[in-house]
């Protein structure tokens, strides 16, 4: 089968969140598979700085994207049995950053338009069309739109997974005509409108033939009010063409066995190397190197809905637990200032740093004794499952790929990687950090049992790979 995997973020490339690690780990995994992959994502000026050289150029084409006539250009380049494209437009995407400008919808609107148009310039034309997202929405409306005219496009399915429904790409209901340029079309029924403006999502979610999001729990979660955003009544109107596939993690590159980032690489039969990340974590971030303190690991972006009002409730608790905080990450001015405001009163415990590194971020999960992870909503999730395959205990809310990646210790038996609670509050988490640290303190052989089953898991992207091909098959 040739599948097409459409995403406006991919890693190497470029990344500013999960979607990218996804998409730079599942299309090799369905290619392992016996799959023939393409992926193709935006030439933005980050990738044109640190790859530019390296990609073959294949030609151009105008593309027409409303009433603007607008140059696409095709670059393409291969990696471990993966062919990656890349559209390039200067004024689209030689900018600083990849999202976070007024003419988003325009800019990823143009993208789809190219990606359909530039089909027959790829190597092979895809049966299946996997894109992401809001902002590779457009692509079963634009395909749709060309089928009309041309019967070799209309056996091309197309799927669109979700990996995170509070972004949903939505503009003025003018733009449908200004920018999309899909009025008086075929796909102007309605299928892109939702409460009186465009919802370039919710129309995917009309027109794709499949729709896939990232976790059981969450395909579950988004059919009810307080996680559709919107979006529930018409996603349970689809309900039937939708599935759950947990996503998995690059197994290769997280490795706790060969990662160069950590300063001790270690198996789960060599746990005692480990102990030299720990010191190195603490020596990093300035607090007091001491292997008998437990540490708190939190990678994560500083937005509301990762937990961190819970974290914000129980923080002065937890330093009363004596246990020290290693936290990586940015956002909020709001939350970036909060945790400031404690690393600077207690600089031996809150070892804070604002921004984003991969190497402290290894160092986190390679080192620290537990991973606070307590979002309100998560649709995976890749951190916790990074920190369980370098045996840093997870804590979760139960929720989305949370709930289905950990599963609760149960006291005196031997079930469960990590530890959990079900209630959004700050007096449960509390309860369940302590518990945790309890355990990690006075029953070191059950804490490393945890420890070692989190080690064995099966993180790989093997059996979601098939499932998505069992999908893509199901639609031909
Ligand atoms: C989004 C979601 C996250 C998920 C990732 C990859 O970033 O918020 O939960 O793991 O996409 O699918």
């Amino acid at each position: 089968m040739n599948i097409l995997y459409v995403a406006s973020e991919v890693v190497p490339f470029c990344k500013t969140g999960g979607l990218a690690d996804v998409a730079g780990s599942l299309p090799n995994a369905l290619a392992q598979a016996g799959e023939n992959v393409a992926v193709i994502l935006p030439y933005y000026k980050k990738v044109h700085e640190k790859f530019g050289g390296q990609f073959q150029f294949k030609g151009y084409d105008y593309i027409q994207l409303s009433w603007r006539h607008a140059y696409c250009g095709l670059f393409k380049y291969e990696m471990n049995g993966v062919k990656y494209y890349l559209i390039d437009n200067e004024y689209y995407f030689g900018r600083d950053n990849l999202y976070g400008y007024d003419d988003d919808p325009e800019r990823f609107a143009f993208f789809c338009r190219a990606v359909i148009s530039m089909l027959r310039n790829l190597d092979d034309m895809p049966d299946v069309i996997n894109f992401n997202d809001w902002q590779g929405s457009m692509i079963p409306g634009y395909l749709k739109m060309d089928a009309f005219n041309d019967e070799s496009l209309r056996d091309i399915k197309t799927v669109l997974t979700i990996h995170n429904i509070e972004y949903q790409g939505k503009t003025g209901l003018s733009d449908k005509a200004d920018v999309l340029g899909i009025s008086g079309t075929c796909v102007d029924y309605g299928q892109y409108e939702q409460d009186g403006c465009v919802n370039l999502l919710k129309g995917a979610i009309v027109l794709a033939d499949a729709i896939t999001t990232v976790s059981p729990t969450y395909a579950q979660e988004l059919l009810t009010p307080a996680f559709g955003q919107g979006l529930e009544g018409i996603l349970e109107h689809f309900e039937y063409k939708m599935y759950g596939v947990l996503n998995g993690i690059d197994t290769v590159r997280y490795n706790p066995e060969t990662d160069a980032l950590l300063s001790a690489n270690f198996t789960a039969d060599t746990l005692k190397n480990r102990q030299e990340n720990k010191a190195a974590l603490q020596v990093a971030l300035g607090l007091e190197v001491n292997p008998d303190i437990p540490v708190i690991g939190m990678v994560s972006r500083m937005v509301s809905h990762k937990g961190l009002d819970l974290v914000e409730e129980a923080f002065e608790g937890l330093m009363d637990m004596g246990v020290q905080v290693a936290i990586l990450g940015q956002g909020d001015a709001r939350y970036e200032e909060f945790y400031k405001g404690w690393a600077a009163a207690r600089p031996y415990q809150v070892g804070l740093t604002i921004g984003y590194s991969d190497a402290l971020a290894m160092s986190i999960y390679g080192g620290a004794d537990l991973f606070l992870m307590p979002s309100k909503s998560e649709p995976c999730g890749l951190s916790q499952m990074i920190a369980m395959r370098y045996g840093c205990v997870p804590i979760v809310h139960e929720v989305g790929g949370l709930a289905d990646t950990v599963t609760a210790y149960q006291h005196g038996t031997d079930i469960g990687n990590g530890f959990s609670f079900g209630a959004y509050n700050s007096h449960d988490m509390y309860n369940v950090v302590k518990e945790a640290v309890g355990l990690w303190k006075d029953y070191n052989e059950e804490f490393t049992a945890i420890i070692k089953r989190d080690m064995a898991g099966d993180f790989t992207w093997d059996k979601s790979a098939q499932e998505y091909i069992r999908i893509f098959e199901s639609l031909n």
